[in-house]
């Protein structure tokens, strides 16, 4: 049976470490005979990689590992590049979060402003791994979840309309593992959905089992109740922090403006923004939470590994809910057709959308990439959502190839949770101060 090889690009991630062990723990299915981690950043990636290569000689030692940051190495003879870089690091991240938030506007990793900000940070990161990955290895294809993923996603499709790129996003995975478990079902799987919308911006229209039994009743009636809270905890979850809590049980508030659909948890941010901002702590935001939490653990764990030189005791923990990554690598290696939410033009999927639009909707995926499911007509309301919101991608993007100061005004300007055209540019001239580094000079 043939054996993988991948880079995971963005090697120095807080998610690596997880990934690589769930890839460890599905051998069975994808079979691996190398690991590359690929990073521009030497010093983060080499406390992950010097710990992971400790594990993957325990667990599996046939597996050639290769950290690098030399992209010939990193991309020559790969079937998959797994990516989930951050451009600027949670430095970055800080000031997208903190920067709006001195206006009183919803300071987000993917949404508005700090959505915007890191946009134009990622565009730029992600169009070289993939040229790396054409260049070297050109019949492989990226997985890529770096974020924002919708505006990274209209990034590729309007710039490399060609490549044999995928992206795709966790959360309606981490919210459908919750719906499963509301209504007590054991797995996400014994769920077949209808979604559409845009990535960190959709709703689910229909959800049974495999029988075709209609389970939208009883998620809603939990979801009208709690959100999408659970009474106990999920095991193993990615999304388990005080701030996720908040996010899900808000679920129910979104739900309520809407409650023929069910929406994906990041609508709380354009349906509530003053209620986002109300308990935000502008000088403790997610980005903190995480250096203080995940970051802390992670490294800190990494490098207890690399000086004892084995995993022993160790607490880091499979990444259970990124199978979805293997399933869809499988997907395209075995031609296995499986259902999944995927990131891709619409070209008619939602029938009364821009065509042009990147959408999240369901695929059949296989060997040759996802074929979108369509999704029919969508209502007046989430049309209009959509539509603004997708206009506001477009213009980042428009404005990052052109190095238009004036489009990427529009698109604050055009952001749901932007209350102005005034604050809107001065907000945009603070963010040009702080990512002087990264964004292209806009004129
Ligand atoms: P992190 O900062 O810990 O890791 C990112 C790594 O990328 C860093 O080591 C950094 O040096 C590296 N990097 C940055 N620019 C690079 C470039 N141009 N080339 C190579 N490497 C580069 O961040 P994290 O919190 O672990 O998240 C990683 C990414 O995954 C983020 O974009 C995050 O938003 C995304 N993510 C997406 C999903 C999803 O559902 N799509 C889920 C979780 C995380
Ligand atoms: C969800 C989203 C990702 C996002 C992550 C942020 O999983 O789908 O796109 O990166 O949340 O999580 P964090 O723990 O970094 O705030
Ligand atoms: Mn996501």
């Amino acid at each position: 049976m043939k054996k993988f090889s991948i880079v995971v690009a963005g090697g120095g991630s807080t998610f690596t470490p997880g990934i690589v062990l769930m890839l460890l723990d599905n051998l069975d299915r994808f079979p691996i005979r190398q690991i590359k981690f690929y990073d521009n950043n030497p010093e983060r990636q080499k406390q992950i990689a010097d710990a992971c290569e400790i594990i993957i000689k325990e667990k599996a030692p046939d597996i050639t590992f290769v950290s690098t940051t030399d992209p010939e190495t990193a991309f020559t003879d790969v079937d998959f590049v797994m990516a989930h870089i951050r451009v600027g690091l949670y430095a970055m991240r800080e000031k997208d979060e903190k920067i709006p938030l001195k206006y009183g506007v919803v300071g987000q990793e993917t949404c508005g402003p700090g959505g915007i900000a890191y946009g134009m940070r990622s565009i730029g990161g992600v169009l070289e791994i993939l040229d790396y990955m054409e260049q070297y290895s050109p019949d492989a294809w990226m997985l890529n979840y770096s974020n924002p993923a919708a505006i990274v996603a209209e990034a590729t499709r309007k710039l490399r309309p060609n490549s044999k790129i995928i992206n795709i996003c966790d959360m309606p995975v981490g919210i459908e593992e919750l719906m499963a478990k509301a209504i007590g079902l054991s797995s996400r799987k014994e769920m077949v959905v209808r979604y559409y919308g845009l990535n960190h911006f959709g709703w689910w229209t229909d959800i049974r089992d495999t029988k075709g039994n209609d389970l939208m009743p009883k998620i809603k009636e939990h979801v009208a109740q709690y959100g999408y809270a659970l009474k106990t905890d999920l095991e193993g979850a990615q999304h388990v922090d005080e701030s996720w809590a908040h996010t899900f049980a808000k679920a129910r508030e979104v739900y309520a403006v809407d409650p023929d659909t069910l929406p994906n948890t990041y609508l709380k941010y354009y349906f509530y923004p003053q209620d986002e901002v109300a308990h935000s702590n502008p000088e403790y935001t997610r980005a903190n939470e995480v250096m203080a939490g995940r970051e802390k653990h992670v490294f800190g764990e990494c490098n207890r590994i690399a000086q004892l030189g084995a995993s022993t005791g160790s607490t880091l923990e499979i990444d259970e809910h990124a199978s979805y990554i293997v399933d869809l690598a499988r997907a395209i290696a075995y031609n296995t057709h499986e259902r999944m939410l995927l990131i891709v033009p619409n070209n008619g999927a939602i029938v009364n959308f821009d065509p042009t639009a990147m959408v999240e909707v369901p695929c059949i995926v296989g060997s040759k990439g996802p074929e979108p499911l369509t999704q029919g007509e969508i209502p007046r309301f989430q049309k209009g959502l959509m539509e603004q919101q997708v206009a506001v991608e477009k213009l980042v993007v428009e404005a990052w190839a052109e190095g238009s100061y004036q489009k990427l005004w529009q698109a604050l300007t055009l952001s749901r949770i932007v209350p102005n055209a005034r604050v809107a540019k001065e907000l945009l001239d603070d963010l040009i101060e702080a990512n002087k580094e990264f964004w292209p000079e806009l004129r």
